[in-house]
């Protein structure tokens, strides 16, 4: 059985779960019951200035039959007094030393940043988060994502944490921002320990169209709230792997954004965060799925013989590469296998409206088929198809050739024009464009009996 446990610049956990700042770490109760079901860690909800919140908070994006693909809230920051929170703090580390308690905080001034790092320390804080991301309201009030859009400001604000910060602290940082590495820097020249990401993006998930007013509804109208859940995945990712390729970056990174299956978590990792965060999985699913995460990453790891967590952290990085880098030679083209085909004919339609125009009909069997030569190999039609393996991607190249485009350009040899031989495109088929208006069957058929193709 692999080591789950980790220690994240300084801070230890037995496992590498944590519960993002949200309303899942609202309370001690809360907390409490998920150490208690296996969580490793928490980052308890922000505590900061006096707020109030709305009714409503919440939206979502639901897609066809699954709900909450996409949350999105205009809520702020904990709404409890800070004594309360601290209190509740002390007693779940009372009870729970061994887990990773975080404390996630945004201030204004100086002076109330001092004195609320000495106060979550003395309550028991493991480490510190600072919340440079809220998207909606703090920023109105020059904190959250106000902060975290301002690299300047943000080194500043970890200045002053570090001058008095006992324990390790973690930089919270917006995806708001056209360039995640500047604060992702700027958190590193003040002083931090680590960075997590992302905090919640800018957006509106829908509108009532009846009424004319965004979602959620607060008395008629509505404001720019927060996107989370397994739709900013893909966004998250792709900045937790730009901080991980910044040239000599040794800050761990927390990744946070959608996560809810150990997959999702083991991806996070491979991309370079050493501890994951999850927020929306748990408002959806509840603590319980700590127990799926847990044994999915423990089975992962042994199965492919790894000992540690650790050993996985940024083990995909190196293969994210600038695209001049990839290589030009390698060919793939789809192929379909007939027995697994339900003949829905999803990969024909996508296949000659969105793309090449390269799988046909036949007129006496409704399972399609590949024109090889039209082929150039973009996939889709072996994601829109429905049956897993029945359309599969066959590398057709030898596997001895590597051409890139930076070499290419680097040795003169890249197309200068559109009719140079060397031109991508040059060589695709394309159809006549009158042969659009033929209605009666499609351009390509192929008799399953005869095999002669048609063209029409
Ligand atoms: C309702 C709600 C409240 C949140 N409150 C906070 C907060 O107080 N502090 C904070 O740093 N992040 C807050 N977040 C952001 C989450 O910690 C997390 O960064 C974000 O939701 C992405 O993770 P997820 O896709 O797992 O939800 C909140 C998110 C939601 C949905
Ligand atoms: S999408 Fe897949 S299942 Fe549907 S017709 Fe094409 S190959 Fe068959
Ligand atoms: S890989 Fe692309 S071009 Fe080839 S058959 Fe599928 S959709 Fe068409």
């Amino acid at each position: 059985m692999a080591d789950l446990s980790i220690n994240f610049a300084g801070i230890k956990s037995p496992n590498p779960f944590w519960l993002a700042s949200a309303p899942p770490t609202n309370t001690g109760y809360q907390v409490m019951k998920a150490f208690d079901a296996g969580w490793g860690g928490a980052v308890w909800k922000t505590l900061a200035v006096p707020v109030i919140n709305t009714a409503s908070r919440y939206g979502s994006v639901n897609y066809k039959d699954k709900r909450m693909i996409g949350f999105n809230n205009i809520e702020l920051i904990s709404d409890r007094p800070v004594a309360d929170n601290l209190r509740e703090i002390e007693e779940v580390k009372k009870r729970f030393p061994e887990h990773a308690m975080i404390v996630s905080l945004m201030f204004q001034t100086k002076e109330e940043w001092h004195q609320m790092v000495r106060d979550a320390e003395n309550a028991g804080a493991d480490g510190l988060e600072l919340n440079f991301g809220c998207p909606h309201g703090m920023c109105e009030r020059g904190m959250g994502s106000a902060v975290g859009q301002e690299p300047k400001v943000l080194q500043t604000i970890v200045e002053w944490v570090m001058e008095v910060a006992k324990v390790p602290v973690i930089v919270k940082l917006t995806p708001n921002i056209t360039d995640i590495t500047v604060p992702a820097r700027a958190a590193k020249a003040g002083g931090a320990n680590a960075i997590s990401l992302i905090n919640t993006i800018q957006s509106l998930v829908g509108v009532d169209i009846d009424n004319f007013v965004p979602y959620p509804i607060v008395d008629g109208k509505s404001t720019n709230g927060g996107y989370c859940g397994p739709a900013v995945k893909p966004v998250a990712l792709n900045m937790v792997k730009n901080c991980a390729q910044i040239p000599g970056y040794d800050l761990p990174i927390s990744g946070i954004g959608g996560i809810e299956t150990w997959r999702d978590a083991v991806e996070f990792m491979l991309l370079g965060s050493s501890s994951v965060q999850v927020c929306t999985a748990v408002m959806h699913y509840g603590f319980g799925i700590i127990r799926e995460l847990t044994a999915g990453l423990n089975n992962y790891l042994d199965e492919k013989g790894f000992k540690s967590v650790q050993e996985i952290v940024g083990k995909a990085v190196p293969n994210v590469q600038p695209w001049e880098n990839l290589n030009l030679k390698y060919n793939i083209k789809a192929e379909i296998h007939e027995e697994k085909c339900i003949e829905c004919q999803l990969c024909y339609t996508a296949c000659e409206d969105g793309a090449h125009q390269a799988i046909g009909l036949r007129p006496d069997s409704r399972i399609p088929y590949i024109i090889k030569e039209n082929c150039v190999g973009c996939n889709l039609c072996s994601l829109v198809c429905p049956s897993e393996g029945c359309i599969t991607m066959e590398r057709v190249d030898d596997g001895t050739e590597f051409l890139s485009w930076k070499q290419m350009v680097a040795a003169g040899d890249s197309p200068t024009d559109f009719n140079d031989p060397r031109a991508g495109g040059i060589n695709h088929h394309y159809n006549d464009p009158d042969s659009a208006l033929v209605k009666s069957k499609p351009l390509h058929y192929k008799s399953k009996e005869t095999e002669t193709v048609a063209e029409v």
